[in-house]
């Protein structure tokens, strides 16, 4: 199902049980506007889990980033400030953040973007400017970014509430390969240049790993990496005197971007999942 973001506040004006029909396939709220409760039947069998995990099963955030929400203080359980990641919780436990309490896992959603330039791949704003949250309409679901995009980089950025899955796509040790099409300046880049952004280029934080790069029209390159640091494609390409003017993700793994409009988005079945958990 291809969805088409509807204007940027109408994810936060939609109330609750309001949502679309994808209650059909994702129990996502009881018709009652409430989430699900996904509780264990007998409450003392339910497992105990670390308390960042909790909040990345619930999808607050990923497990690196819950850690710091509950560092910052903005975790209660059963009423009290709780600043250890690791203190041991289940589903009984009153875990709240922000003074919200949680119901408990979430069902677990991975959803890919047509991100439009000019949205951050934030989930909260502070200077008030549109994000991709924004843009996915899909209420009762705490989505977050697989990493980012910047600010006017175009093309595929999965959001997810699966902490767990989106540290592995984005941990070093899986490698995970992002593509992307890059307009660049400076000239056709010649041999040298597509060598030296295969092979790696010196940047300020260490050389890159090797790339595969093709040049698919002059002017245009394509190039697959398997890192992601900050503003990696138009660093390389300006270190070797090509800088980008127009920049697209169009693969994150084994997922193409091929089939949506931008601004749209689709939820990934879950045979699309497995593949991305795989690698
Ligand atoms: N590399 C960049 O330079 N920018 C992006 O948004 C993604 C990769």
């Amino acid at each position: 199902m291809l969805c088409r973001s509807r204007d940027l506040g109408a994810r936060l004006r939609r109330s609750a049980g309001a949502g679309p029909a994808f209650g059909a396939i994702w129990p996502l709220r009881h018709p009652r506007g409430r989430l699900p409760r996904l509780a264990c039947a007998r409450p003392l069998a339910c497992p105990t889990v670390r308390l960042a995990k909790f909040l990345a099963h619930a999808g607050v955030a990923s497990r690196r980033a819950a850690e710091e929400v509950v560092r910052a203080g903005r975790v209660t359980v059963g009423g009290a400030v709780v600043t250890d990641p690791a203190r041991d919780v289940d589903e009984h436990s009153g875990v709240a953040v922000d003074g919200r309490a949680l119901a408990g896992p979430e069902h677990r959603v991975v959803v890919a973007l047509h991100k439009p330039p000019g949205v951050v791949s934030t989930a909260r704003d502070t200077h008030g400017r549109p994000t991709v949250v924004d843009l996915v309409d899909l209420p009762g679901t705490r989505l977050y970014p697989v990493g980012r995009l910047d600010a006017d980089t175009t093309g595929l950025l999965l959001l997810t509430n699966d902490g767990e899955l989106a540290e592995r796509l984005l941990h070093p040790r899986h490698q995970v390969t992002r593509t992307y099409r890059a307009h660049v300046g400076g000239g056709r880049p010649g041999p040298r240049s597509l060598r030296a952004l295969r092979e790696g280029v010196e940047l300020e934080d260490g050389r890159t790993a090797p790339a595969g790069v093709r040049e698919v029209r002059p002017g245009l390159l394509e190039l697959t990496l398997r890192e992601g640091r900050k503003r990696q494609v138009r660093r390389m390409c300006a270190a070797v005197g090509h800088p980008v003017q127009a920049l697209a993700r169009t693969r994150f793994g084994p997922l193409e971007l091929r089939g949506l409009a931008s601004g749209t988005w689709r939820v990934l079945s879950p045979a699309e999942v497995e593949r991305l958990r795989q690698g």
